[in-house]
């Protein structure tokens, strides 16, 4: 879909409890775009009681982060980064994202990546961010890039779509001072 407008402004702040509907909302949307994540519609069984845990989870957490983007009050993104469990780990961040397929290409991704690694750098506890995406994902991995992530490996022929078709997997990774 062609975005509505040529920029927008957002905000970009922690999520809160109240958010989780409208996150979930536009976890499954996107997910039903079938393209950008391994998980199909139908794998997905996560209810709205589990995502307010997740945001909860995110709040306390030293190592983890869930931020939403809002333009105009509404949810229009987020970006969540899950801390390793344990004491070896728990400097390396995973990185998720999306955002509202109506304003995507019109820098949403980039107030949220920005505000990640801003938060990475106050953090005092991660020191490595981490994702991972489809080869096939250009504004993806154009973004991760201007964000200064770099490829860490990739593993071929790492998914396979109901088509029959194959999807290369590209780790990355960017280091936080
Ligand atoms: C990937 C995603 C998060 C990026 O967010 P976004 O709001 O679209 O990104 P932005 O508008 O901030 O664009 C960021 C950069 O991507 C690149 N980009 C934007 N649109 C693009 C396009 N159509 N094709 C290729 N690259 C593009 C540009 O380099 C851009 O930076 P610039 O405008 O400074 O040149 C978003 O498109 C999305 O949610 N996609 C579906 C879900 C997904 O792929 N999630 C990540 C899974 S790993």
């Amino acid at each position: 879909m062609e975005p509505a407008v040529q920029s927008v402004s957002v905000c970009v702040e922690p999520a809160v409890p109240g958010d989780a509907p409208a996150i979930l909302a536009l976890h499954r949307r996107v997910l039903a775009e079938g393209q950008w994540f391994i998980t199909e519609p139908d794998e997905f069984p996560e209810g709205v009681d589990a995502k307010v845990a997740v945001i909860r989870d995110a709040a306390r957490s030293q190592n983890g982060v869930f931020l939403v983007a809002r333009h105009q009050h509404a949810l229009v993104g987020w970006a969540q980064v899950v801390g390793g469990g344990r004491r070896r780990t728990r400097h390396v961040g995973r990185l998720e994202m999306m955002v509202d397929a109506r304003v995507r290409g019109v820098g949403v991704g980039s107030a949220l990546l920005a505000a990640i690694i801003h938060w990475a750098e106050g953090s005092g506890a991660v020191y490595k961010l981490s994702l991972n995406v489809f080869a096939h994902n250009v504004r993806a991995l154009a973004l991760y890039e201007k964000y200064g992530f770099a490829e860490e490996g990739r593993r071929a022929r790492e998914y396979r779509f109901a088509d029959g078709s194959w999807r290369d997997d590209v780790l990355m990774f960017r280091l936080v001072k």
